[in-house]
């Protein structure tokens, strides 16, 4: 018998609650060996709960007791998961997560103490809610030299565009309505600033090229800054704004990773991913390109990546699987995003078209309706970024809204 202890019972701990339960003989059979929730942490009380009795608010019953050699933390952020996941695998305790900041931040140091401790420190459901990525990326495609991760990582912000653009719903209503459904962040900052995506594309790119990837190295933009009239200049061209994490392989054997909104042509599978849906497409020298498709955040989409990984850690206790990568002592091995080649979408106010010209060359230029006098919206030349912004610098005027274009494939 193996005994859980899931610490925190918020919209993920109370989903994993539910379908642990809900499905919990089939569970059984698929893992081979008898297994139960014992302890609930949390410092609310839920007297009306049919789990009354597994609640407690002390750590210390589930980290002293031998039973439990499972732990769900889906408490979030660091202040307590840190150090409570760092003590359970230190007692040899495997640890399931949803935690995607402990992960980018810790994840090399305590896949290191799992391994030291013969125990497992497993993240599916880090990234991509529902979707099976991190065992694909580190099992399925092992035989591949990954040379790109391009997808959208985060469910908020995906059903926040869908909404503004199929409904030209206002901002603030839609990330309300997000918030409403469980989606989002506790802090939705981190949703909409994009701190959440480049968080799990850290992890990818860190499992993908064997190196921790650390937050703080990754050129971040979220969706903040992006209006109606970008969203319709978008759709003119032919695709839509979506906010995209990437990885590459650059020529010099760096990496660059990245956070930003990007304009995605029709043509490009990511386009068509809506509401709280997120798509991650890796490509490798092997497969070419796999894509990979699902719910990315929710209460029971996200409980379904954490019960697997109980499941998992039962069937595997008392050894540890090779999931890991290395730490990375400085940022050496990522790339400049200023010196990468990109085409960038530039909407302008009180640009003549003659200095546009002068600057960029030849532009696609793009309309709207209603598009006001003065308003000039185009899409500039591929070259570096660096250079692009020296050139939009030299235009003067106003410019109202910069997004690159997605250009992975
Ligand atoms: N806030 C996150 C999202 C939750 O919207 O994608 C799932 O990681």
């Amino acid at each position: 018998m193996s005994k859980i202890a899931v610490l925190g019972y918020g919209v993920v701990g109370s989903g994993t609650v539910e379908l642990f339960y809900k499905n919990k003989e089939k569970i059984i059979s698929k893992v081979g060996k008898d297994l139960d929730i014992k302890y609930i942490l949390d410092i609310r009380d839920f007297p009306d709960s049919p789990y009354a009795d597994k609640f407690t608010k002390n750590f210390d019953d589930i980290i002293n007791d031998p039973e439990v050699t499972i732990v769900a933390e889906v408490i979030g952020g660091l202040k307590f998961s840190y150090g409570y996941v760092k003590a359970c695998l230190e007692k040899g305790k495997n640890v399931v997560t949803s935690n995607k900041e402990l992960v980018a931040e810790k994840g090399a140091e305590l896949l290191k103490i799992a391994a030291e401790h013969n125990c497992n420190f497993l993240f599916e459901a880090s990234t991509g809610g529902a979707i099976p990525i991190i065992r694909p990326l580190h099992q399925c495609l092992a035989a591949n030299d990954i040379t790109a991760i391009a997808g959208i990582l985060n469910g908020t912000t995906n059903f926040i565009l869908t909404k503004m653009i199929n409904e030209q719903m206002a901002f603030d209503d839609a990330l309300a309505m997000a918030q409403k459904l469980g989606y989002a962040e506790q802090d939705p900052t981190a949703d909409i600033e994009g701190h959440d995506a480049c968080r799990k594309i850290c992890i990818l790119a860190s499992l993908a090229f064997g190196k921790h990837v650390y937050p703080k190295w990754v050129h971040c933009e979220g969706i903040t800054k992006l209006t109606l009239e970008d969203v319709m200049y978008a759709e003119n061209w032919g695709g839509e704004i979506k906010l995209i994490g990437s990885v590459k392989k650059c020529a010099d054997g760096k990496i660059l990773p990245m956070v930003r909104p990007a304009f995605v042509c029709n043509n490009n599978q990511l386009s068509h991913i809506s509401d709280v849906f997120n798509g991650i497409m890796v490509y490798g020298d092997a497969v070419d390109e796999v894509m990979f498709y699902g719910r990315g955040a929710g209460k029971l989409p996200t409980a379904s990546a954490i019960v697997a990984d109980i499941a998992d850690a039962a069937k595997m206790n008392g050894t540890s699987i090779s999931q890991t990568w290395e730490d990375s002592a400085d940022d050496s091995f990522i790339a400049d995003y200023k010196d990468d080649v990109v085409s960038v979408y530039v909407r302008t106010n009180g640009v003549p078209a003659e200095k546009i010209s002068a600057a960029f060359g030849t532009v696609e230029y793009l309309s709207r309706d209603n598009q006001p006098d003065g308003e000039l919206a185009f899409i500039a030349p591929a070259m570096p970024e660096r250079k692009f912004d020296e050139k939009l610098e030299s235009l003067g005027g106003e410019v109202l809204g910069k997004i690159r274009v997605l250009e992975l494939d």
